[in-house]
């Protein structure tokens, strides 16, 4: 086991009508709060005015900025800090799903320093504060709830990249399964693949810990056996508070501390996907793993074949790989780019893409042969 410091300063309120103390919470901070959604299903759902009355039980003070999309622009978070900028904001509520919460994050910390969303995103500049972040969930997917990172895109640079610091943790955190009731099967499916990948990510980095791999495991295990008990019953409290929770688990720390690193390369090679086609983030790991994992096979079969122990009792390697691939495909998760309308014509883009961002895990090195490999297990 590698020596590794555990930090995780967010307070986590879990459960249902946990959003009953935001007010107070809010307020703490002061009066002054930037409540920042998406295109608007946290008002056809009803969580906003749920979430503006709570603020407005404690006499905040309301500015709202809208209209985040899913893989997320560093354009809107520059536009959202001019707009907060002369405001004196105490606190961001940020109301949604990753998308909302990593824009929310990184608007956090280029508030007090006036500073360009993407200069903070390639570390041009070090933000040294942060205005507190309350984070109000309503998807189970990504863990941002609980973890410092934050994903956006630059179609002006064509890449779409991950930032953290100790700055970027949300202060709060609210998860109410009750908030994912209204999450639609796609998405709701490409959350539970999200999940799986971010404890496979782990799985596969550098380092060996022997309770990280079995909390992973727990994870993917609880993940596929809750995944389909979801999918049939969306308004089910229990199966969305274990799917939400699996989530949060898979990205908060605790499947990577006493190992080296996460390996990353295949979220990297789905950030290039959504780059170029706007696919959602989960729907390109779908994609994405199970290609990987056929390149990995015969590289690292043991380290499959532990997988496969661990979540199958089964350790022949090329099964586990299949066994996840169906798992995925009975989610509704396309498992090859020709499920999401890519072809061959768009085989050459891909692969210059991944070539000019030099994508690669961290641990498991890619090459610009591997990046070849990879597109065609991916067709
Ligand atoms: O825009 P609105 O109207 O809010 O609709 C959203 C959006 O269309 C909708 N939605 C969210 N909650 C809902 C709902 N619809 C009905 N009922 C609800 N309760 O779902 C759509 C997708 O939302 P989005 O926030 O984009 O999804 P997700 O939570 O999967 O976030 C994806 C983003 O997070 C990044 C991804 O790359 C992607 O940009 N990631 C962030 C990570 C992190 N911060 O740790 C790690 C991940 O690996 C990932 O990279
Ligand atoms: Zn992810």
């Amino acid at each position: 086991m590698e020596n590794f410091i555990a930090y995780n300063p967010v307070k986590l309120h879990f459960g249902k009508n946990v959003t009953n103390k935001l007010g107070n919470v809010a307020a703490s901070y002061g009066k002054n709060i930037l409540l920042v959604y998406g295109k608007g299903s946290v008002k056809k759902h009803g969580y906003y005015d749920i979430i503006v009355k709570q603020l407005k039980s404690a006499n905040c003070r309301i500015y709202e900025f809208s209209g985040i999309k899913p893989n997320p622009l560093v354009d809107d978070v520059d536009t959202a800090v001019r707009y907060a900028s002369d405001k004196s904001i105490d606190a961001i509520v940020a109301l949604g799903g990753g998308s909302v919460i990593d824009s929310a994050k990184i608007i956090s910390v280029c508030i007090p320093g006036n500073y360009k969303g993407w200069d903070i995103m390639k570390r041009k500049v070090t933000p040294d504060a942060a205005i507190p972040v309350i984070a109000i969930l309503t998807l189970a997917a990504t863990g941002t709830e609980m973890n410092p990172n934050a994903v956006l895109q630059n179609p002006v640079t064509m890449e779409k990249i991950g930032y953290n610091n100790e700055h970027t943790f949300p202060a709060h955190s609210f998860l109410d399964p009750q908030f994912t009731f209204s999450v639609p099967p796609k998405q709701t499916a490409y959350g539970i693949v999200d999940l799986i990948a971010h404890a496979l990510e782990n799985f596969f980095g550098e380092g060996e810990s022997n309770l990280s791999d079995l909390f992973i495991a727990s994870i993917i295990r609880d993940a596929i056996h809750y995944g389909p008990l979801v999918m049939k019953e969306p308004r089910n409290y229990d199966y969305r508070a274990n799917i939400m929770w699996d989530a949060t688990c898979a990205l908060n720390g605790v499947t990577a501390w006493g190992k080296v690193v996460g390996d990353w390369g295949v979220h990297a090679i789905g950030h290039q996907l959504s780059m170029l086609y706007d696919l959602p983030h989960g729907a390109t790991l779908s994609i994405v793993y199970p290609a990987w994992l056929n390149l990995q096979l015969s590289r690292i079969p043991e380290r499959i074949q532990t997988l496969g122990k661990l979540i199958y009792n089964n350790e022949d390697a090329k099964e586990t790989i299949d066994n996840l691939t169906r798992f995925f495909s009975s989610l509704n998760g396309p498992v090859s780019l020709a499920e999401v309308s890519i072809g061959n014509d768009n085989k050459l883009e891909i692969i210059n893409l991944m070539n000019k961002n030099k994508v690669s895990g961290f641990y498991h090195k890619l090459s610009d042969n591997d990046h070849m490999l990879l597109v065609n297990l991916m067709m």
